[in-house]
């Protein structure tokens, strides 16, 4: 599709004599359509050029010739608006949503390899909320670079290792037979888990009998390899329940476990570059020199390893089996000492620049309940798997108040129930805390996943009631010119570039956000024009303007994770 900001960029470099990629940096999109389409900001001159901005705008208004795809120039302060032509502009976005079946793909991203860490539960604690975070947040990071060409890997990094098998173990010893974990895993584990917490911190003994068995763990002593293999298998198996209900996918689950065998060429690099120092028996990087003051402790006093070492040699691991050129971690803010640490180290690994560069924690905040946070410690948490069902109880009950003649009640309030909590954790830039609010989530009116999937519904339902889809070559664009339309044309238009956005701040909610924009100016457009019965020409147009707003709806929910129902 034609690049108007780059065309205009071309233009402004022809009339000043420079370079023109530059220049396209600098146009923006006014929030106002009636300051034009794109705005270039002559300031941004003024410092090269030696002059006034208004007058740097006469001058280049000057050097422009007016031509298509350009209808209008106007200078407002320092301000080039431009205004593009509303035909020209329509006729492009309509003529590439007929071509373009996946509307809005690319190959921008073709030859470029991105590894995106996201969800990562630990075996034998519940998937909580946060984990929700950060699978729906992956998850639509994967699908949008993937649809801009890059070659995508999905990790599942699973808390499949580490001091909490120790005290798991110590406590299944101590009370096994007390709990039937073949019945209910999590829970019962979790029970285990507390207990065991309990007796830690009355007794120092017990304590270090938990170290102990994560050292034998690591060691290889088969009874504790055993009872670890039955905690992970028993944990997946409920894992993917929850999977299963958001429909998602992983290209590797390498878990922690996974490197437990590629630790030691960590620490042999490390040890070599002179910085692994010891303290107070442990091994040690100190990152005081580089601005943080916590040090990443590589080897615990008993000799057993730790998250960061582990991450570390994923770091490896992941730059020789991917050859990266990002590799993002969705966790929650609580992570972010934690990789800056490991990012620092990462440094002294040998690897080639570009694997460290391409290092980058996506960080996300908490979600809030009514009842405050959850923490495993203390048992208060919410499972999700109890949560997306009353997600879809909800939503169905609402259906059955709404439209209680439906077909397939079950299935829309899946989609409905799944993509509002989806939504939800997406609706806002990701590092806000949200609240996670019943009503909120599942109010149609709001700006929420169900308003999104109405929305769509309201297409199909037009397009239905008119029973045919008329031919592009065949519509009059000039019925597609009036302000509703053209909210809409314009929208549909930016929708590749929205994409592009999201992989360039690993923002989601740029996404989320564009829908609202584009459902509410649907919205507008349906109040405000009648699209059946008009006269047939601006019937035709409208219903391919409708049809259009549908695909786009649907194309970018199901990036974000969102199916869409036909009918609700
Ligand atoms: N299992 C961790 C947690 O639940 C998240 C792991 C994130 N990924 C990583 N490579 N550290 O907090």
């Amino acid at each position: 599709m034609i690049n108007f900001k780059e065309e205009i960029a071309k233009k402004v470099a022809k009339a000043t004599d420079l370079d023109g990629k530059t220049l396209e940096g600098y146009i923006e999109i006014p929030k106002d359509s009636k300051n034009g389409d794109y705005a270039f900001p002559c300031f941004r001159l003024a410092k090269e050029l030696k002059k006034a901005p208004p007058v740097i705008a006469n001058e280049i208004k000057e050097k422009i010739e007016i031509q298509e795809p350009i209808e209008k120039i106007e200078i407002a302060g320092g301000y080039l608006n431009f205004y593009i032509d509303k035909e020209r502009l329509t006729k492009e976005v309509l003529k590439q949503i007929e071509e373009q079946e996946n509307y809005g793909e690319s190959q921008i991203g073709n030859g470029k390899n991105i590894v995106i860490d996201y969800s990562a539960p630990n075996i034998a604690k519940p998937f909580h909320i946060g984990h929700l975070r950060s699978t729906v947040i992956g998850a639509a990071l994967y699908n949008i670079y993937q649809y801009l060409g890059y070659h995508t890997i999905g990790i599942n990094h699973l808390g499949d290792y580490g001091t909490q098998f120790g005290k798991l173990i110590e406590g299944y010893k101590r009370w096994g037979n007390e709990y039937d974990i073949e019945k209910d895993p999590i829970n019962e584990l979790t029970k285990i888990y507390i207990r065991i917490n309990e007796a830690c911190k009355e007794d120092e003994a017990i304590l270090n009998a938990c170290r102990d068995n994560f050292k034998k763990l690591e060691d290889g002593d088969s009874y504790c390899v055993e009872i670890w293999e039955k905690f992970r298998k028993l944990s997946l198996k409920e894992f993917q329940k929850v999977y299963d209900l958001l429909g998602s996918k992983f290209d590797s689950w390498n878990g922690e476990a996974f490197y437990s065998d590629k630790m030691q060429e960590v620490i042999d690099i490390l040890q070599n570059t002179g910085r692994l120092i010891e303290s107070q028996g442990a091994k040690i990087i100190d990152l005081e020199e580089q601005g943080i003051s916590t040090p990443c402790i590589i080897q615990k006093t008993n000799g057993s390893t730790t998250y960061a070492t582990r991450d570390l040699a994923a770091i490896l691991y992941r730059a020789r089996t991917y050859d990266y050129d990002k590799a993002l971690y969705v966790t929650s803010y609580e992570q972010i000492l934690h990789f800056k640490q490991v990012f620092e180290v990462a440094k002294l690994l040998g690897l080639d620049e570009k694997y460290i560069k391409g290092l980058q924690h996506v960080s996300f905040g908490m979600v809030l309940l009514p009842t405050g946070k959850m923490s495993t410690r203390e048992g208060n948490v919410v499972k999700l798997e109890e949560l997306l069902e009353e997600a879809m109880q909800r939503a169905k009950q609402i259906i059955e108040e709404k439209n209680s003649s439906l077909e397939n009640k079950e299935e829309v309030a899946k989609k409905v129930g799944i993509g509002a909590v989806i939504f939800n954790d997406l609706a806002n830039s990701r590092v806000k805390d949200e609240i996670f609010d019943w009503d909120t989530i599942l109010n149609f009116q709001g700006e929420t996943g169900p308003y999104i999937q109405y929305t769509y519904v309201r297409t199909k339902s037009v397009l239905e009631k008119a029973g045919y889809l008329p031919k592009l070559e065949e519509i009059k664009i000039e019925k597609l010119t009036d302000t509703y339309a053209q909210n809409i044309i314009k929208l549909i238009y930016s929708f590749e570039d929205t994409l592009i956005q999201v992989t360039n701040k690993e923002e989601p909610s740029i996404l989320s956000r564009y829908l609202i924009d584009l459902s509410k100016a649907f919205s507008s457009f349906y109040n405000e024009n009648k699209i059946i019965g008009e006269d047939k020409q601006t019937q035709d147009a409208r219903i391919y303007l409708t049809y259009s707003t549908g695909k786009v709806l649907k194309i970018g929910a199901k990036l974000l994770g969102i199916n869409m129902p036909d009918k609700m």
